[in-house]
């Protein structure tokens, strides 16, 4: 090195930090996505017969559980609406010949949880999936949310409270039993910067903060807890119906979240989703008020457009 200048030696150090840095986010990749999901494989039925999935009737909710039913759990479907559980339920027994249970309840009430409890208590649960959520209709500013007590009481008892609620009811049998898999579903808007979308996105903030300690009490009691935080998935909340790379069907989305399950704790599931994230978050840290002024002004486009439609309607 004695030959090369400070500018130089500092040109070198730069190179291997940068190389370094590369090679480890590589490995990382090409470990959670392709050799994590195909030596820690989860034999999902055998951390207890049972696989509850809440929001179940729809999108992702709908995925995990006919996911979970393919893999050969009984299933027991918690949502609201009594003829879309039925159908949904004759679809998974006639699919993967699997028994199903069906729970009516709506997560916007806080006084289902002992109903849900009792509907459910002779069951060996071995995966519970809190994948209910609501989120607004269209972005909006905080102070000018539509019908605004109701919709950020649903929101927060249907992202928040569920989850939490659901948890502890089906927790117990599973410490008891030594083995147990939770996935709560979070979304990746409490990761990027999410103007607009404010109460949801902090009701995903508690739904990671929630798994991550959740995940630290008692993955020593051999529970594993894994915490979802999707991109934009087609479904009836994003209103999206054609997929792309970047909006994969609730079934594509589901097939590669639930192979990281065991592999990692905290992700998006789905890798353009983990590249999408990647590119934001540099920009907003390389030119904070450009991206928040990027993120609004699109926010600000897909709000006005949804107020056109609701005008007309
Ligand atoms: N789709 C995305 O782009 C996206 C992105 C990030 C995170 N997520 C999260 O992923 C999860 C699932 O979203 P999704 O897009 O699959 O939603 P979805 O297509 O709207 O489906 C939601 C499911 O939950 C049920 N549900 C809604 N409100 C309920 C309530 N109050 N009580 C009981 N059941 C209720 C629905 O039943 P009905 O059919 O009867 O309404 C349906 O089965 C949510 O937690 C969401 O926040 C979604």
């Amino acid at each position: 090195m004695a030959q090369f200048g400070y500018l130089e030696k500092f040109g070198i150090v730069f190179l291997i930090a940068l190389l370094y840095y590369v090679v480890k986010s590589v490995v990382n990749v090409l470990y959670t996505y392709i050799i994590g999901p195909l030596v820690n494989k989860v034999d999902f039925k055998s951390q207890g017969r049972w696989a509850l999935v809440t929001g179940s009737t729809d999108g992702i909710g709908k995925a995990y559980a006919r996911e979970l039913a393919s893999r050969g759990c009984d299933i027991v479907l918690v949502s609201r609406s009594y003829d879309k559980l039925m159908e949904t339920a004759a679809e998974i027994e006639k699919d993967f010949k699997v028994e199903t249970r069906i729970v009516l309840a709506d997560f916007s009430d806080a006084d289902i949880y002992e109903m849900i409890s009792k509907e459910v208590a002779d069951l060996e649960i071995g995966t519970l999936v809190n994948n209910v959520g609501v989120s607004y209709k269209y972005p909006e500013y905080f102070l000018e949310i539509a019908d605004w007590e109701k919709n950020i009481n649903t929101m927060i008892k249907a992202n928040v409270v569920s989850v939490t609620r659901m948890t502890r009811i089906v927790m117990p049998g599973m410490v008891e039993r030594g083995k147990g898999v939770v996935i709560n579903i979070g979304s990746g808007s409490s990761i990027i910067p999410s103007p607009l979308l404010t109460v949801y996105a902090s009701t995903k903030a508690y739904v990671e903060k929630f798994s991550e300690g959740l995940e630290m009490e008692y993955s020593k009691r051999g529970i594993i807890v894994q915490c979802v935080l999707p991109g934009f998935v087609c479904s009836n909340m994003s209103g999206i119906r054609r997929s792309t790379l970047i909006a994969p069907t609730a079934k594509a989305f589901v097939k590669s979240a639930i192979s990281l399950v065991g592999t990692t704790s905290n992700t998006t599931g789905y890798f353009p989703h983990t590249l999408f994230f990647y590119v934001v978050n540099s920009i907003h840290s390389f030119a904070p008020r450009f991206s928040v002024w990027l993120v609004t002004r699109s926010m600000e486009n897909t709000r006005r457009k949804a107020l056109k439609k609701y005008k007309k309607e």
